[in-house]
């Protein structure tokens, strides 16, 4: 068996920052509710019809190659986390690939759906195919560019004003050296509540899964025997095409599941909290972060936020700020890193590292 090292690490944030003052411009929110629920002050948009998930992902991914100190063409597997495809189908893995121009075709490609926490489980899958020696050099990346989706009305405000677009990337490569890289990953899930954070359309549900959780929405379906679509008029003319949170029902959750599946990775490996050197939490909510820092008894010089420049970016927000820590030197050689995720599905999840 092998271990993994994380060789190289990138990310990417576009250029355009949009302020709480700009979004108080288009719908009614004001800096003061967005900074005190979420401690977000600002975050990035990509550029329309320039940028896209795929886009930022290559910026992301390239430099983390050059980290790494490999060529593209040595990727042999890439694996690749997003809510905000460019495509319904096929993934961004396939597009990254592409726009890399990475013309191997040995290689595989894999898209991970897992919403906040999918950075987290593409870093177990990747862990994975290097621990049994399938494959040496695997990029990951997690990229987001929600700015294409969100409801710029008062009605989608409680979502719009927390996330943002970027990209972050590693490359996970074999080591034989014991004891360093990824020691260990958590996953779990919980679908109960499936549609408490949650873009349900466009979708192949026709209805159904709205009408099990006991609320019958009308989606617009025709009355046909054959021919249902994924998308139509009524949900465009309702507003049915955009991401919906149950905010305090997530929240309550992720103060909880955070440090639940935290104690697990320390458990597993033998360590104590005083033990992390950095603590990389998914950029939900800064009160979030916070409230779990101060569960665990973290300094915090232990604990690595920028939320507040960011916003939320769901899958990239722990490579964004574990690239980001890492470059400020935070992060150093030997130290112990801690990232953990809790989101849409429900599903959450930890990794520890020796770095
Ligand atoms: O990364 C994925 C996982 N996601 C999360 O972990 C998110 C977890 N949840 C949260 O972060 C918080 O619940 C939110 C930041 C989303 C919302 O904060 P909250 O304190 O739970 O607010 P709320 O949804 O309970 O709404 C409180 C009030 C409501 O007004 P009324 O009914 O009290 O009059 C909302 O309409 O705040 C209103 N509101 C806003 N006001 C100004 C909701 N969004 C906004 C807004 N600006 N953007």
């Amino acid at each position: 068996m092998y271990s993994t090292k994380i060789g190289g690490i990138g990310s990417y944030v576009p250029e355009k920052e949009v302020t709480n003052k700009d979004l108080e411009n288009v719908m009614d929110t004001s800096d003061e509710w967005i900074q005190e629920r979420t401690g977000i002050m600002s975050r990035r948009y990509g550029k329309k019809h320039e940028e896209t998930s795929t886009t930022m992902a290559v910026h992301a991914a390239e430099i983390a190659i050059e980290r790494a100190g490999i060529e593209k063409e040595d990727i042999d597997f890439i694996i690749f986390a997003t809510l905000s495809p460019d495509y319904y189908f096929p993934g961004c893995g396939v597009l990254l690939q592409r726009e890399m121009g990475i013309t191997n075709t040995e290689i595989g490609a894999l898209d991970i759906r897992n919403q906040c926490s999918g950075f987290i489980y593409a870093l177990s899958v990747g862990d994975q195919f290097i621990k049994t020696g399938m494959y040496k050099n695997i990029l990951v990346v997690g990229a987001e560019m929600h700015s294409m989706g969100l409801d710029f009305t008062t009605r989608g405000r409680n979502v719009t004003v927390i996330f943002g677009d970027g990209a972050g990337a590693v490359v996970l490569q074999r080591s034989t050296e014991e004891g360093q890289g990824i020691l260990t990953t958590h996953l779990h899930s919980d679908g109960t509540y499936a549609e408490k954070l949650a873009m349900i359309n466009p979708g192949a549900h026709g209805g159904y899964h709205a009408n099990k959780m006991g609320e019958h929405i009308d989606y617009g379906y025709p009355d046909t025997e054959y021919g249902e679509m994924f998308i139509n008029h009524q949900m465009i003319d309702h507003a049915q095409l955009y991401p919906q949170m149950e905010g305090q029902f997530v929240f309550k959750l992720a103060v909880q599941k955070f440090p639940e599946v935290i104690g697990e990775a320390l458990k597993k490996t033998g360590l104590q909290t005083s033990d992390i050197d950095m603590f990389v939490p998914h950029q939900a909510n800064l009160r979030i972060s916070q409230f779990v820092q101060r569960r665990l008894g973290l300094k915090n010089e232990q604990v690595w936020n920028n939320i507040q420049k960011y916003g939320n970016t769901t899958a990239a927000s722990i490579p964004i700020a574990l690239c980001e820590a890492w470059e400020s030197g935070a992060v150093k050689p030997g130290d112990l890193v801690c990232l953990a995720a809790f989101g849409s599905g429900f599903t959450w999840g930890s990794v520890l590292i020796r770095w």
